[in-house]
């Protein structure tokens, strides 16, 4: 190990307590420790970039769910990209770019066994670059593609609807959808987002729920009715599209991020019963579910950005020590495309 990594000091992010409701500072401890090589079969990376996602407001919580939650005191959970630092793993280069489950911290020592659970891959950023690498050719992507095709099954011609849509899932798979030869209609709050999805990403048209009454709009923007929902984030604008859909429609329940930070239960849809009457279904996905067919996305995403059929944006906030705001950004809707937290050059 380089001097210069032996007198390295990690910086990392500790769950300090369960948040109720939205997550303040509070819920974070900041904590320095030294930075220790990798024994036999390990490897040691430095974190460039974090993905910073609405999930981890759920990973804070106590309780069941698709993947456990962060201990208390434990380092936060989080993907990034980073580079090979050391190496006494035949499989990995110093200098080599990674992406993998790095947590909120500087560094991050990953022995032999735990290479697999934390996903470490190297990636080829020939292919993007390392935001999009978080971004279209990320976790967020491989949400919106394998949600959109393999749930939502779209068809030239058909109507799809996304929610979030100028965020990362959403400017994927309205894309996708255009790709496919559907009518895309987007909801997203704000003007500028609104005209950024139809003037830079070709959506047919995009509804800002900020302004006013999303179901007239829908019914407006969606003459023939909505054949597959893209759900970003639930509550009412779920019942306004249930209230739409045609028969046969696919609802792709992703996530419900207006739900993430409240107090009280979970609102569910009011409008459920039009799954019955049009013989619709409503479907839940995981992403970490299509892992082994990452590398087919990953592919055909890529010759979406080379010919230019796929743009991407990403929202980049600089220094861990903006970790917890940056987080919140995320609920406000103050980010503007896949927000990503710069830790290193
Ligand atoms: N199931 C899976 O495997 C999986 C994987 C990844 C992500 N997800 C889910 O996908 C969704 C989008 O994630 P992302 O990473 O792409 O985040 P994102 O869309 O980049 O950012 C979140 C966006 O949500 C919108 N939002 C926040 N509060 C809202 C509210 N009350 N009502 C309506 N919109 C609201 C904001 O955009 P506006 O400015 O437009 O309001 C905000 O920018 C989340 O629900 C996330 O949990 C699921």
């Amino acid at each position: 190990m380089s001097t210069a990594i032996a007198n390295a000091v990690n910086q990392q992010v500790r769950l300090a307590q369960r948040p109720v409701g939205t997550p303040g500072r509070e819920c974070w401890n900041f904590t320095t420790e030294p930075v220790a090589g990798p024994a036999e079969g390990g490897v040691l990376i430095q974190t460039l970039a974090l993905s910073l996602d609405p999930a981890m407001r759920g990973w804070m919580n106590e309780g069941k769910s698709y993947i456990p939650p962060v201990g208390i005191g434990e380092v936060m959970r989080a993907g990034g990209i980073g580079r090979v630092a050391a190496s006494r793993n035949p499989k990995f280069a110093v200098g080599d770019v990674v992406s993998a489950g790095l947590g909120v911290q500087s560094w991050c020592l990953v022995p032999e066994a735990e290479l697999r659970r934390s996903g470490v891959a190297k990636i080829d950023l020939s292919l993007g670059s390392m935001t999009q690498w978080l971004n279209v050719l990320g976790m967020p992507g491989m949400t919106g593609y394998f949600g959109l095709m393999d749930v939502g099954q779209p068809k030239p011609g058909e109507t799809v609807v996304v929610s979030g849509a100028a965020g990362a899932v959403g400017q994927t798979v309205g894309q996708l959808a255009r790709i496919k030869g559907c009518r895309v209609v987007g909801i997203a709050g704000g003007r500028a987002k609104c005209d950024w999805v139809v003037n830079e990403l070709g959506f047919d048209a995009c509804i800002d729920y900020k302004a006013g009454n999303v179901k007239a709009a829908l019914k407006e923007q969606c003459p023939k009715g909505v054949d597959v929902y893209f759900d970003n984030v639930g509550g009412e604008i779920l019942d306004d599209v249930l209230a739409r859909t045609t028969r046969g429609a696919r609802i792709i329940i992703c996530g419900a991020i207006s739900q993430y930070n409240n107090t009280t239960p979970v609102q569910g849809p009011k409008n459920y019963l039009s799954l019955l009457v049009n013989r619709a279904r409503m479907e839940g996905i995981v992403v970490f579910d299509y892992a082994d067919r990452y590398h087919l996305a990953i592919a055909e995403m890529a010759g979406y950005l080379k010919d230019g059929r796929m743009k991407s944006k990403e929202d980049v906030v600089e220094g861990l020590e903006n970790f917890p705001e940056a987080l919140l950004k995320l609920f406000s809707g103050a980010n503007f495309g896949k927000l990503v937290l710069k830790v290193a050059d």
